[in-house]
């Protein structure tokens, strides 16, 4: 049986994730701290035939991300997707301390270490799919913290791909533009919701990326919108 590990699959576009690769076969384990909305997601990829376990664990404390990988347990895993994220979106001057902790302790600091942890164990051909954004190309103003944060795991994630090219992990880098998740309900503003891209269509693309013969990286995919820059 495959095993699957997916962070932020309570919600948005772990969810979808989640769901998309949800078969026979596969053994989902899923991850959140919403434990309500968890269920939702295990309980809906049951239902196409996947099997579910539920990882309730707060990744932005090393507490939290050590106590995943012990339940996580050794057997090897086939996929990690570091997906799990928060977005601080104000000017740089009013970040508060507590602010750049969460910040980087959930979209830097879990995926790096998630990363050093279950990829001895990977076989050759499975891979590990970093959810990035095109912030972590390009930036924007008020975007600071979020900004360095996917800049920062992307760095990261290039160099480690490189250094896992021998034993045949394969390192991918999703880089999505505006989706229509509640991670935009705490930013202020008005966005305009219905234009973003779903969810599903991120999913859509990790599952492509994925599924390649196991000698072949998508290294990089980025999803921008006809719709421009929103
Ligand atoms: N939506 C976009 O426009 C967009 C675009 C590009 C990239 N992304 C990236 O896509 C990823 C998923 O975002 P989303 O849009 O699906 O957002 P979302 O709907 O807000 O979901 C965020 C997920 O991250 C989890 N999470 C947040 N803080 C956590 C913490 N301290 N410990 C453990 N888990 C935590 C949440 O779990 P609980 O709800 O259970 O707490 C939830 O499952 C993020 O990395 C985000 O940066 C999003």
């Amino acid at each position: 049986m495959k095993r699957f590990l997916i962070t932020g699959a309570s919600r948005g576009i772990g969810r979808a994730i989640a769901l998309k690769l949800a078969a026979p076969g596969v053994m989902l384990l899923l991850h959140g701290r919403d434990i309500g909305a968890l269920a939702e997601t295990c309980r809906a990829a049951e239902r196409t035939g996947a099997k579910t376990a539920k990882l309730i664990h707060d990744l932005a404390i090393f507490r939290g991300i050590d106590d995943l990988v012990a339940e996580v347990g050794h057997e090897p895993i086939d996929l990690l997707v570091n997906n799990a994220g928060i977005a601080v979106v104000k000017p740089f001057a009013e970040i508060t301390r507590q602010e750049w902790e969460q910040t980087i302790g959930v979209n830097v600091t879990a995926p790096f270490f998630l990363i050093q942890c279950f990829a001895p164990r990977m076989p050759p051909g499975s891979s590990i799919v970093n959810i990035l954004s095109i912030v972590a190309k390009t930036a924007y103003p008020n975007w600071s913290i979020y900004c360095g944060s996917k800049f920062a795991l992307e760095g990261l994630s290039n160099a480690i791909r490189e250094e896992l090219r021998s034993r045949k992990v394969r390192m991918l880098n999703i880089y999505p533009a505006a989706t229509d998740t509640d991670i935009w309900n705490a930013v202020s503003g008005e966005w305009p919701r219905e234009q973003m891209m779903s969810a599903a269509d991120v999913a859509d693309a990790v599952a492509f990326a994925i599924n390649r013969p196991p000698a072949v990286i998508i290294e990089n995919v980025t999803l921008s919108n006809t719709a421009g820059s929103l």
